[in-house]
């Protein structure tokens, strides 16, 4: 619950559901089954309370990701009976649970990374907001946290990114780093379904990935442990499915590399890399023709919206050209045969932090994988066109639908 609005002394000795309609604490015990039908989110009843202390934004270059926050923050509560109470932008604050909430035992919690953006004439605009609208519901859904009306909510953070709009350098690379969080509140050591939850929405200015332009990655392949499986929930945004990825990417940077690269099966097939998608680019072993390929969505891998959009544009602009597109398991020894035969031409991860990263090599079986960069090279052509291509869409050069932009 937000500290500063909720009068601890007023609950002790009301009912659940009047402490619901007046102070709407985060952590409550379910009240069961109900045959009232649950509303859905309601842009029209949300409140703003301003900040009376306004943040002072640092000089851009200062900027460090995820490591200052703007002004406030935008938080719904959700209960079983009664579903979505009205949202609220309420300055950036300390969340209060009580101790015995399921978030804290259970991991009900999922989240989205995205982003808001500066056009040249001043615009706010969100990227493909309804991909991971949808993509946190789906998440939600899985853990049976509740789900919520996508349009509904793309307007209340439109709202909310404008209202932070001073905190978005407009300048090309720059960007506010929006989090949405969805967490199951119910005070109880029982394991089931959260009767109560919490959605809340924190932003982070954030500058270029690369600011001294791109650093190509060595990768380290991991053959001891796996992220994700088929009938997992490896396709799913999960707080869960991230704290075990810390220790073998420990591992790797311990060994001088800046990820890990995921594989799966006896096969080693290569799945993703760290937090982003991966691409290669090599020339196909039968006929020659160059092919873009990526793992297809098994249900193991995260259903990137940077990868969406890759395979989008160069469908649209590659293919043309002679490309072949390819969702398609490929394995670890597939990349390795490429570039010992001089077929590799490129190696890329794709995700909303860093658009694209470009992969000098990989660590496998004891042996380095070269991927296609000169000596002295940071990124590929195609990477490079690719992130182009993103950007253009993303800060509005070129009109899209894909670009979102928020009404002032
Ligand atoms: C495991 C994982 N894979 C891929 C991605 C890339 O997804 P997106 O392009 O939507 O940022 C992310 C980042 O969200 C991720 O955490």
């Amino acid at each position: 619950m937000l500290r500063q609005l909720r009068p601890r002394s007023s609950l002790i000795q009301q009912s659940p559901l009047r402490l619901l309609a007046t102070c709407r604490q985060y952590s409550i015990q379910a009240s069961g089954a109900s045959t009232i039908k649950r509303q859905d989110i309601d842009p029209s009843s949300l409140t703003i309370t301003k900040t009376t202390t306004p943040k002072e934004t640092l000089p851009p270059t200062d900027l460090v990701f995820g490591r200052t926050f703007t002004d406030h923050m935008l938080s719904l509560e959700w209960t079983a009976s009664e579903g979505w109470l009205a949202p609220r932008i309420t300055p950036y604050q300390n969340l209060s649970l009580d101790p015995a909430s399921c978030v804290f035992h259970y991991a009900f919690t999922a989240f989205e990374g995205m982003k808001a953006y500066k056009d040249s004439a001043g615009q706010v605009r969100l990227f493909r907001p309804e991909r991971n609208m949808a993509r946190l519901n789906k998440s939600s859904a899985r853990i049976a946290l509740p789900t919520f009306d996508g349009a509904a909510m793309i307007e209340l953070i439109a709202k909310f990114a404008q209202l932070e709009s001073r905190f978005i350098p407009d300048m090309k690379g720059y960007s506010l780093y929006l989090r949405p969080t969805m967490i199951g509140t119910q005070r109880t050591l029982g394991v089931g379904p959260p009767g109560s939850a919490l959605f809340y929405l924190i932003a982070s200015p954030v500058g270029p990935y690369y600011p001294t332009g791109f650093k190509a990655i060595s990768l380290e392949a991991t053959d001891y442990a796996v992220r994700a499986w088929p009938g997992g929930v490896g396709n799913s945004k999960l707080g869960a499915n991230y704290a075990p990825c810390i220790v073998p990417q420990m591992e790797a940077a311990k060994r001088g590399f800046h990820q890990n690269l995921w594989l799966f099966g006896e096969e080693e097939y290569v799945t993703e890399v760290g937090t982003m998608n991966l691409f290669v680019a090599m020339k196909n072993k039968e006929t020659g023709q160059k092919e873009l390929i990526t793992a297809p969505l098994d249900g193991t891998i995260l259903e990137g919206v940077t990868r969406d959009s890759i395979l989008s544009l160069a469908r649209q602009k590659l293919a043309p050209e002679g490309w072949i597109i390819s969702e398609k398991k490929y394995t670890m020894k597939d990349l390795d045969d490429a570039a010992n035969q001089g077929r590799l031409i490129e190696v890329f991860g794709a995700g909303t932090a860093a658009i694209v990263a470009p992969v000098r090599n990989i660590s496998w079986k004891g042996k380095m994988v070269d991927c296609g960069l000169k000596p002295g090279e940071e990124a590929g052509q195609l990477t490079l066109q690719l992130k182009d291509w993103i950007e253009a869409r993303q800060y509005g050069d070129e009109e899209h639908e894909w670009s979102y932009t928020v009404p002032k």
